[in-house]
């Protein structure tokens, strides 16, 4: 199971497991643990696959967070980018994860970290949550649905909101503004401007 893998696995490693794993996801061999009677699985558009901490720290350290920052984590996993968020810089954060199992974990780390004043986790579908008062949004999603997530990005954001994703681009029609290479991983940076919002009639 990719949760299981070690943090500091090469990066073609991690981004293959993750590959291979929504392959294995989109055919039906989910791997995934038995969960309790009568419970329904969590159907996951992008298997759990942590960012490694120095790659969250480059991601956030991109983004420029400060304390002034809210800051989304769609597929927020463990909780790591938005605990690390709250107790390095002091921002707020919201983690938001399909599967309950991820927001259980991501509670106990905020306790742990003593961040939980400023943090909230909730189990939802990215999809269909409400992004408008986010000041930065991080992701490690996959390609295809960062291209379904992005018209929602466009549509929610407002103007100088920071995005910033973890191996996965936009598509040609939202090149990012700068990148940064992290063990191995490449991380994507985006603002919103006037002319995504301009492009969704808003
Ligand atoms: C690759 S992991 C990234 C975890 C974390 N953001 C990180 O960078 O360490 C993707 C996460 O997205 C979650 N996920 C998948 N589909 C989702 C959906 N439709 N809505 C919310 N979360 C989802 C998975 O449960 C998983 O925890």
């Amino acid at each position: 199971m990719p949760s299981r893998q070690k943090p500091d696995l090469p990066f073609e490693q991690r981004r293959n497991a993750l590959k291979i794993c929504a392959v294995a996801f989109a055919s039906g061999m989910t791997g995934m643990p038995a969960i309790a009677q009568n419970a329904k699985p969590p159907v996951l558009d992008v298997p759990y696959v942590p960012t490694p901490q120095p790659v969250v720290d480059k991601m956030l350290q991109m983004a420029k967070v400060t304390k002034k920052d809210l800051l989304y984590d769609l597929g927020c996993g463990d909780g790591r980018m938005v605990v690390t968020a709250a107790k390095k810089y002091g921002a707020r954060g919201i983690g938001i994860d399909i599967d309950p199992k991820r927001i259980s974990d991501a509670k106990a780390n905020a306790k742990k970290a003593g961040v939980t004043g400023r943090t909230t986790f909730t189990v939802g579908d990215l999809f269909q949550t409400d992004l408008s008062d986010a000041t930065v949004v991080t992701l490690y999603l996959l390609n295809s649905i960062n291209r379904k997530l992005r018209p929602q990005l466009w549509e929610q954001l407002k103007v100088g909101t920071r995005v910033v994703s973890h191996s996965f681009d936009m598509g040609d029609e939202w090149p990012p503004e700068k990148t940064e290479v992290v063990d191995g991983s490449t991380i994507y940076y985006w603002t919103i401007t006037d002319t995504q919002k301009k492009a969704v009639g808003k």
